[in-house]
């Protein structure tokens, strides 16, 4: 942002001025859930409650981490997970910073070439649906390591809320109801037995999970080997292997969660924290929002054609280094402080023009020495005394790779399909994947999650993340950018239109029914694809704002069933 000349800095600085004018003014009216000390806002108000009684019995925003993502695994099996994996970023009361990644793992028996037939040509679904698209689940052991490192509640004080969730039921929703229809004929496809969710569930119905109740019991009482070495394990490998799937009982022994350090940068008097690989989130955020910076979106206004531009190419300039370079990085080196780097981006930045866009044809990875889906879920927590985390967790694609296993009473993800298949072919949602994403045993699969938190001036200021998958990243974008730059309240900046540019295809894409025809022409005229965005929603997002007087604001997706509750 470059709010103002140097002809007007100078004559602002005389007049005794201290800052560029505002464009615009917060509308008060327009806040989402305000409260005194702690929040947390999820995709289901029963996960959003079981967080905030956590913290209201004394327990940190880490309990509460705890207690919200098994939460979200009885209550929105859509995308809450015990099959799945995900991303922590965390911000401490004291300013520490750091993040956790429970993304899952290819399998030991995993190969470069599994997904292919003998033409070496992609099988259709084989990532997608089913047991082979299933990667190591990296959730419960998440859960327990972040206990173990910050938790200060007992974690069967954490847990036995959430049992008693799936033993008391979760009421179906419109949304949910819509989404269970919808996804009937796939769950027949892909599973030998007839499963919970076939039953024809109508909003108001109440859905039991004594099968998920009774693991959740088992790791209460046995810890994350209960999931990975004993009784669950054997159950959940054969579960597999019956369908036809090469995880082992060694795979789930091996999983180790990491701690990593966040990427970190600064736009402004924000200093953002945010995802390091294996998610490409936190980079290609730093490459976007530096591009962005010298420009002066606050005065080209909000979703203005000049301010899409502008975000738009910087997008797809990020999009083009990131399946080129990103992938897991155990595994590849990433150029990261080179792909960072300010004179480099400025450089990405100087073929732009506001006459006509960059053809994406002409926009290669940069001179310096992927893959997603649709369903996850992200949400947000601040405690009372200021501890602050940001998660983003997913099986992938909605209900995952659609199989369940009964017995054990959850969903298995199919973030297999994160990983590319064939290297330099696009997945299903148009990502192209190079070498440093292709399939190799014990890879982490190359994420767009961008679970977030900002600081303001050296203060904790935003958590935000959201699902979405390939626009995860420029949803993220667009609602620091709504807050920071166009004064907008954090409930506003959730529910602005989004738009999305992913390099190729070489669309802008647009939510739809959020732009009108006029502004459609507009951008047309001056060369610019556009596409409506049709999956169910263009992200869901969850965030809370600290304000000036340091009450918390939630900022709830009512693209979904998003809730916030706090005290
Ligand atoms: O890790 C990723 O980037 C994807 N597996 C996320 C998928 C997702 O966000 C689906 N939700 N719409």
């Amino acid at each position: 942002m470059k709010r103002i000349s140097l002809l007007a800095l100078v004559l602002l600085l005389f007049i005794g001025c201290r800052q560029a004018p505002k464009l615009y003014v917060v509308d008060e009216t327009k806040r989402g859930l305000i409260t005194d000390s702690a929040m947390v806002v999820s995709a289901r108000e029963e996960a959003s409650k079981i967080g905030t009684a956590i913290l209201k019995k004394g327990g940190n925003a880490f309990d509460a981490m705890v207690g919200t993502e098994l939460a979200l695994a009885v209550a929105f099996p859509y995308a809450g997970n015990l099959g799945g994996g995900g991303f922590m970023v965390y911000r401490k009361a004291d300013g520490e910073i750091g993040t956790l990644d429970f993304r899952e793992k290819a399998p030991l028996a995993a190969t470069r070439d599994m997904y292919l037939d003998e033409e070496g040509n992609v099988i259709p679904g084989l990532s997608w649906f089913g047991a082979m698209a299933v990667g190591v689940p990296g959730t419960v052991a998440g859960v327990f390591e972040v206990h173990e490192r910050f938790g200060t509640l007992p974690i069967e004080d954490i847990i036995q809320p959430v049992i008693d969730l799936a033993n008391k039921g979760v009421v179906v929703t419109k949304r949910q109801q819509e989404r269970l229809m919808n996804y009937i004929p796939d769950f027949r496809k892909v599973n030998k037995d007839s499963i919970m969710f076939m039953a024809n569930w109508k909003e108001g119905d109440t859905i039991k999970y004594p099968a998920l109740a009774a693991t959740l019991e088992r790791i209460r009482d046995n810890g994350r080997d209960a999931f990975y070495k004993g009784e669950i394990a054997k159950k959940l490998v054969s579960f597999i292997q019956e369908n036809g799937g090469i995880i082992t009982e060694e795979d789930l022994e091996k999983y180790e969660p990491k701690w990593r350090d966040p990427i970190t940068f600064e736009y402004d008097d924000l200093r953002v924290i945010s995802m390091s690989p294996p998610s490409s989130g936190g980079i290609c955020l730093a490459q976007i929002m530096k591009m962005i910076e010298p420009f002066d979106l606050h005065e080209y206004g909000h979703n203005s054609i000049k301010t899409i531009q502008v975000i738009a190419e910087a997008e797809r300039r990020a999009y083009a280094d990131r399946s080129y370079f990103l992938g897991d990085p155990d595994f590849v080196d990433i150029p990261l402080n080179a792909l960072m780097d300010n004179e480099y981006l400025e450089s990405r930045m100087k073929s732009f023009s506001f006459d006509k866009p960059t053809p994406s044809s002409e926009v290669s990875y940069g001179n310096v020495e992927v893959i997603e889906s649709n369903e996850t879920t992200h949400y947000a927590i601040i405690d009372s005394n200021g501890n602050a985390v940001s998660v983003t967790t997913t099986i992938n694609g909605a209900y995952g790779g659609k199989l369940f296993c009964d017995e054990l009473g959850f969903f298995l993800n199919n973030e297999m399909d994160d990983l590319s298949a064939k290297p330099g072919e696009p997945n299903m949602f148009g990502l192209l994947g190079a070498e440093a994403n292709s399939i190799a045993p014990e890879k982490r699969m190359l994420s767009s999650m961008t679970p977030t938190i900002v600081e303001k001036n050296g203060k904790l200021w935003m958590v935000l993340g959201t699902r979405g998958g390939s626009t995860i990243i420029t949803s993220v974008l667009q609602a620091i950018l709504n807050v920071h730059e166009f004064d907008m309240t954090m409930q506003q900046a959730v529910d602005a239109p989004r738009f999305h540019h992913q390099w190729l295809p070489d669309i802008v894409q647009l939510e739809e029914n959020a732009f009108t025809k006029s502004f459609k022409r507009k951008i047309m005229a001056l060369g610019y694809d556009v596409k409506d965005y049709t999956l169910p929603s263009m992200g869901n997002m969850a965030g809370i704002l600290v304000l000036p007087d340091d009450t918390l604001e939630g900022g709830e997706d009512r693209r979904g069933d998003d809730t916030a509750v706090g005290f």
